[in-house]
Protein backbone atom coordinates (compact mmCIF):
# COMPACT_ATOMS: atom_id res chain seq x y z
CA UNK A 1 0.00 0.00 0.00
CA UNK A 2 1.27 3.58 -0.23
CA UNK A 3 2.11 5.96 2.13
CA UNK A 4 1.93 9.44 3.19
CA UNK A 5 4.95 10.46 4.63
CA UNK A 6 4.33 12.59 8.29
CA UNK A 7 6.15 15.86 9.20
CA UNK A 8 8.64 13.98 11.01
CA UNK A 9 9.46 11.88 8.14
CA UNK A 10 7.81 8.74 9.15
CA UNK A 11 5.84 6.55 6.79
CA UNK A 12 2.17 5.95 7.40
CA UNK A 13 -0.15 3.76 5.22
CA UNK A 14 -2.52 5.69 3.20
CA UNK A 15 -5.35 3.78 4.52
CA UNK A 16 -6.02 2.91 8.26
CA UNK A 17 -8.45 -0.14 9.63
CA UNK A 18 -10.59 2.29 11.84
CA UNK A 19 -11.84 0.14 15.14
CA UNK A 20 -14.44 2.59 16.93
CA UNK A 21 -17.41 0.31 18.32
CA UNK A 22 -15.31 -2.91 17.67
CA UNK A 23 -15.59 -5.22 20.74
CA UNK A 24 -12.69 -6.11 22.52
CA UNK A 25 -13.50 -10.40 22.25
CA UNK A 26 -13.37 -12.57 19.17
CA UNK A 27 -15.72 -10.77 16.64
CA UNK A 28 -13.06 -7.53 17.18
CA UNK A 29 -9.75 -9.30 17.25
CA UNK A 30 -11.69 -11.66 13.89
CA UNK A 31 -12.34 -8.19 12.43
CA UNK A 32 -8.62 -6.98 12.72
CA UNK A 33 -7.50 -10.50 11.61
CA UNK A 34 -9.41 -9.83 8.20
CA UNK A 35 -8.38 -6.81 7.68
CA UNK A 36 -4.57 -7.75 8.23
CA UNK A 37 -5.13 -10.73 5.75
CA UNK A 38 -6.92 -8.35 3.74
CA UNK A 39 -3.79 -6.24 3.13
CA UNK A 40 -4.35 -3.06 5.82
CA UNK A 41 -0.92 -2.79 7.51
CA UNK A 42 -2.52 0.58 9.84
CA UNK A 43 -4.37 -0.54 12.83
CA UNK A 44 -6.33 2.92 14.65
CA UNK A 45 -7.78 2.33 18.07
CA UNK A 46 -7.89 4.24 21.34
CA UNK A 47 -8.00 3.90 24.65
CA UNK A 48 -11.25 5.17 25.03
CA UNK A 49 -12.76 2.08 22.20
CA UNK A 50 -11.46 -0.35 25.12
CA UNK A 51 -10.29 -2.74 22.52
CA UNK A 52 -6.71 -2.88 22.53
CA UNK A 53 -6.65 -5.88 23.97
CA UNK A 54 -8.63 -7.79 20.50
CA UNK A 55 -5.64 -5.20 18.25
CA UNK A 56 -2.95 -6.62 20.33
CA UNK A 57 -4.22 -10.54 19.66
CA UNK A 58 -4.88 -10.18 16.20
CA UNK A 59 -1.57 -8.85 15.63
CA UNK A 60 0.20 -11.83 17.12
CA UNK A 61 -2.16 -14.44 15.41
CA UNK A 62 -1.85 -12.67 12.05
CA UNK A 63 1.93 -13.67 12.61
CA UNK A 64 2.90 -10.36 10.62
CA UNK A 65 6.27 -8.64 11.85
CA UNK A 66 5.18 -5.91 14.28
CA UNK A 67 7.69 -3.34 12.27
CA UNK A 68 5.37 -4.25 9.49
CA UNK A 69 1.93 -3.08 11.27
CA UNK A 70 1.57 0.76 12.02
CA UNK A 71 -0.34 1.16 15.23
CA UNK A 72 -2.05 3.94 16.34
CA UNK A 73 -3.94 4.46 19.80
CA UNK A 74 -5.59 7.51 21.64
CA UNK A 75 -5.30 9.13 24.89
CA UNK A 76 -8.38 8.53 27.13
CA UNK A 77 -10.53 11.87 28.04
CA UNK A 78 -10.01 11.21 31.61
CA UNK A 79 -6.13 10.96 31.30
CA UNK A 80 -5.07 14.07 30.37
CA UNK A 81 -2.10 15.02 32.64
CA UNK A 82 1.14 13.99 32.66
CA UNK A 83 1.03 11.55 35.28
CA UNK A 84 -1.88 9.86 33.69
CA UNK A 85 -0.56 9.91 30.53
CA UNK A 86 2.73 8.23 31.71
CA UNK A 87 0.94 5.59 33.06
CA UNK A 88 -1.92 4.96 30.89
CA UNK A 89 0.89 4.69 28.13
CA UNK A 90 2.00 2.16 29.69
CA UNK A 91 -1.10 0.37 29.85
CA UNK A 92 -1.25 0.77 26.23
CA UNK A 93 1.53 -1.11 25.35
CA UNK A 94 0.79 -4.08 27.42
CA UNK A 95 -2.67 -4.17 26.55
CA UNK A 96 -1.22 -4.26 22.19
CA UNK A 97 1.52 -6.78 23.47
CA UNK A 98 4.12 -3.91 22.16
CA UNK A 99 6.96 -2.31 23.59
CA UNK A 100 6.41 1.05 21.11
CA UNK A 101 3.23 2.60 19.43
CA UNK A 102 4.02 4.12 15.68
CA UNK A 103 1.23 7.43 16.69
CA UNK A 104 -0.74 8.09 19.57
CA UNK A 105 -2.96 11.09 19.95
CA UNK A 106 -4.40 13.24 22.08
CA UNK A 107 -8.28 11.97 21.64
CA UNK A 108 -10.12 15.27 22.75
CA UNK A 109 -9.10 18.78 23.48
CA UNK A 110 -11.08 19.86 26.06
CA UNK A 111 -12.54 16.99 27.42
CA UNK A 112 -15.48 17.64 30.56
CA UNK A 113 -12.95 16.42 33.48
CA UNK A 114 -10.38 19.37 32.55
CA UNK A 115 -12.78 21.65 30.84
CA UNK A 116 -12.00 24.55 33.12
CA UNK A 117 -8.40 24.24 32.18
CA UNK A 118 -8.23 22.18 29.09
CA UNK A 119 -5.51 24.63 27.98
CA UNK A 120 -2.61 23.49 30.93
CA UNK A 121 -4.40 20.16 30.54
CA UNK A 122 -3.20 19.78 27.22
CA UNK A 123 0.25 21.84 27.15
CA UNK A 124 1.21 19.41 30.65
CA UNK A 125 -0.30 16.13 28.59
CA UNK A 126 1.85 17.09 25.07
CA UNK A 127 5.05 17.52 27.38
CA UNK A 128 4.38 13.55 28.30
CA UNK A 129 4.24 12.77 24.38
CA UNK A 130 7.08 14.34 23.81
CA UNK A 131 9.13 12.74 26.29
CA UNK A 132 7.82 9.42 25.42
CA UNK A 133 8.72 10.86 21.67
CA UNK A 134 12.21 11.51 22.36
CA UNK A 135 12.33 8.22 24.47
CA UNK A 136 11.42 6.43 21.51
CA UNK A 137 8.97 4.97 22.79
CA UNK A 138 6.08 6.55 19.70
CA UNK A 139 7.29 7.36 16.53
CA UNK A 140 5.12 10.13 15.88
CA UNK A 141 2.65 12.14 17.70
CA UNK A 142 -0.87 14.02 17.21
CA UNK A 143 -4.52 15.03 18.11
CA UNK A 144 -7.93 14.03 17.32
CA UNK A 145 -11.25 16.38 17.19
CA UNK A 146 -8.63 19.52 17.77
CA UNK A 147 -10.09 22.70 16.00
CA UNK A 148 -7.74 25.66 14.83
CA UNK A 149 -7.75 27.16 18.69
CA UNK A 150 -7.15 24.20 20.20
CA UNK A 151 -4.29 23.66 17.99
CA UNK A 152 -3.05 27.70 18.20
CA UNK A 153 -2.75 26.86 22.03
CA UNK A 154 -0.89 23.94 22.17
CA UNK A 155 1.64 25.22 19.63
CA UNK A 156 2.50 28.07 22.14
CA UNK A 157 3.97 25.66 24.45
CA UNK A 158 4.70 22.59 21.80
CA UNK A 159 8.59 21.56 20.88
CA UNK A 160 7.27 19.09 18.50
CA UNK A 161 4.27 20.38 16.36
CA UNK A 162 1.39 17.64 16.19
CA UNK A 163 2.30 15.46 13.12
CA UNK A 164 -1.71 13.96 12.82
CA UNK A 165 -5.04 15.86 13.59
CA UNK A 166 -7.58 12.72 13.09
CA UNK A 167 -11.28 14.52 12.49
CA UNK A 168 -14.44 13.74 11.15
CA UNK A 169 -14.17 13.91 6.92
CA UNK A 170 -16.54 12.93 4.96
CA UNK A 171 -19.21 13.90 2.18
CA UNK A 172 -20.83 16.99 4.18
CA UNK A 173 -18.49 17.40 6.31
CA UNK A 174 -15.02 18.55 4.72
CA UNK A 175 -14.31 21.31 7.61
CA UNK A 176 -12.55 23.08 4.65
CA UNK A 177 -10.78 26.34 7.03
CA UNK A 178 -9.92 23.57 9.79
CA UNK A 179 -8.32 21.34 6.60
CA UNK A 180 -6.09 24.04 5.50
CA UNK A 181 -5.16 25.26 8.84
CA UNK A 182 -3.86 22.16 9.19
CA UNK A 183 -1.88 22.03 5.96
CA UNK A 184 -0.66 24.76 5.99
CA UNK A 185 1.07 23.56 9.90
CA UNK A 186 2.29 20.44 8.01
CA UNK A 187 -0.51 18.39 10.02
CA UNK A 188 -1.53 15.46 7.88
CA UNK A 189 -5.33 14.88 8.12
CA UNK A 190 -6.84 11.57 9.13
CA UNK A 191 -10.49 11.31 8.13
CA UNK A 192 -12.34 9.30 10.14
CA UNK A 193 -16.57 8.04 9.77
CA UNK A 194 -15.07 8.54 5.73
CA UNK A 195 -18.63 6.28 4.95
CA UNK A 196 -20.61 8.78 7.68
CA UNK A 197 -20.63 6.43 9.56
CA UNK A 198 -22.85 4.37 7.35
CA UNK A 199 -24.85 7.19 6.65
CA UNK A 200 -23.22 8.25 2.25
CA UNK A 201 -24.76 4.63 1.23
CA UNK A 202 -28.30 6.62 0.83
CA UNK A 203 -27.25 9.71 -0.57
CA UNK A 204 -28.48 9.71 -4.13
CA UNK A 205 -24.95 11.85 -5.83
CA UNK A 206 -22.96 9.32 -4.22
CA UNK A 207 -25.09 6.40 -5.39
CA UNK A 208 -25.41 7.81 -8.84
CA UNK A 209 -21.13 8.51 -9.05
CA UNK A 210 -20.31 5.01 -7.72
CA UNK A 211 -22.34 3.56 -10.59
CA UNK A 212 -20.81 6.29 -13.26
CA UNK A 213 -17.68 4.75 -11.90
CA UNK A 214 -18.37 1.10 -11.49
CA UNK A 215 -17.43 0.89 -8.20
CA UNK A 216 -19.23 1.06 -4.86
CA UNK A 217 -20.50 4.06 -2.61
CA UNK A 218 -18.10 3.04 -0.06
CA UNK A 219 -15.12 2.90 -2.16
CA UNK A 220 -15.85 6.16 -4.13
CA UNK A 221 -15.93 7.58 -0.62
CA UNK A 222 -12.70 6.20 0.22
CA UNK A 223 -10.93 6.95 -2.93
CA UNK A 224 -12.28 10.65 -2.96
CA UNK A 225 -10.45 10.54 0.68
CA UNK A 226 -7.54 9.82 -0.54
CA UNK A 227 -7.51 12.50 -3.67
CA UNK A 228 -7.82 15.26 -1.02
CA UNK A 229 -4.65 14.09 0.79
CA UNK A 230 -6.90 12.76 3.68
CA UNK A 231 -6.40 9.69 5.09
CA UNK A 232 -9.36 7.55 5.55
CA UNK A 233 -10.34 5.28 8.60
CA UNK A 234 -13.37 3.02 6.94
CA UNK A 235 -14.10 0.58 9.63
CA UNK A 236 -16.30 -2.97 8.95
CA UNK A 237 -16.34 -5.73 10.56
CA UNK A 238 -17.68 -7.83 7.74
CA UNK A 239 -14.89 -9.49 6.02
CA UNK A 240 -15.90 -9.12 2.40
CA UNK A 241 -16.24 -5.41 3.12
CA UNK A 242 -13.36 -5.29 4.60
CA UNK A 243 -11.25 -6.65 1.43
CA UNK A 244 -13.85 -4.70 -1.09
CA UNK A 245 -13.04 -1.36 1.10
CA UNK A 246 -9.32 -1.61 0.05
CA UNK A 247 -9.55 -2.26 -3.17
CA UNK A 248 -9.46 1.85 -4.47
CA UNK A 249 -6.62 2.28 -6.14
CA UNK A 250 -7.62 0.93 -10.13
CA UNK A 251 -10.16 4.07 -10.59
CA UNK A 252 -9.58 8.10 -10.37
CA UNK A 253 -12.23 10.47 -9.68
CA UNK A 254 -12.59 13.61 -12.31
CA UNK A 255 -11.45 16.96 -10.51
CA UNK A 256 -15.47 17.96 -11.29
CA UNK A 257 -16.82 14.91 -9.64
CA UNK A 258 -14.41 15.08 -6.55
CA UNK A 259 -16.12 19.00 -6.51
CA UNK A 260 -19.51 17.61 -6.97
CA UNK A 261 -18.98 15.39 -3.74
CA UNK A 262 -17.16 18.31 -1.64
CA UNK A 263 -20.17 20.17 -2.00
CA UNK A 264 -22.69 18.23 -0.80
CA UNK A 265 -24.27 19.58 2.47
CA UNK A 266 -25.38 18.17 5.55
CA UNK A 267 -26.07 14.49 4.05
CA UNK A 268 -23.77 12.15 6.54
CA UNK A 269 -24.44 13.61 10.02
CA UNK A 270 -21.39 15.69 11.50
CA UNK A 271 -19.01 16.34 14.13
CA UNK A 272 -20.17 17.88 17.96
CA UNK A 273 -17.93 20.55 19.38
CA UNK A 274 -15.62 19.53 21.17
CA UNK A 275 -15.87 22.40 23.62
CA UNK A 276 -19.44 21.73 24.64
CA UNK A 277 -20.22 17.93 24.48
CA UNK A 278 -21.44 15.98 27.72
CA UNK A 279 -17.76 14.26 28.01
P1 LIG B 1 -20.36 -3.19 8.65
O1 LIG B 1 -19.42 -3.18 9.81
O2 LIG B 1 -21.55 -4.06 8.85
O3 LIG B 1 -19.64 -3.44 7.33
P2 LIG B 1 -17.51 4.63 8.94
O4 LIG B 1 -16.25 3.97 8.51
O5 LIG B 1 -17.80 5.94 8.25
O6 LIG B 1 -17.64 4.78 10.42
O7 LIG B 1 -18.72 3.67 8.49
C1 LIG B 1 -18.85 2.41 9.06
C2 LIG B 1 -20.19 1.82 8.70
O8 LIG B 1 -20.25 1.53 7.31
C3 LIG B 1 -20.45 0.51 9.40
O9 LIG B 1 -21.82 0.48 9.75
C4 LIG B 1 -20.15 -0.56 8.35
O10 LIG B 1 -20.97 -1.69 8.55
C5 LIG B 1 -20.53 0.15 7.08
N1 LIG B 1 -19.69 -0.29 5.96
C6 LIG B 1 -18.35 -0.27 5.88
N2 LIG B 1 -17.93 -0.68 4.66
C7 LIG B 1 -19.07 -0.96 3.95
C8 LIG B 1 -19.31 -1.43 2.61
N3 LIG B 1 -18.31 -1.67 1.77
N4 LIG B 1 -20.59 -1.61 2.23
C9 LIG B 1 -21.62 -1.37 3.08
N5 LIG B 1 -21.45 -0.92 4.35
C10 LIG B 1 -20.19 -0.72 4.78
Amino acid sequence: MDNYTLSNGVQIPVIGFGTWQMPNDETGVNAVLSALEAGYRHIDTAQGYGNEQAVGKALRLSGIPRNEVFITSKLDNTNHSYELTMSSFAQTLENLGTDYLDLFLIHWPNPLNFRSHWQSANAETWKAFEELYNAGKIRAIGISNFRQHHINELLKTAQIPPQVNQIRLCPGETQPELVSFCKQHGILLEAYSPLGTGQIFSVPEIISLSEKYNTTPARLCIRWSIQNGWLPLPKSVNPERIKQNLDVFSFTISPEDCQTIADLTDCAGHSLDPDTTPW
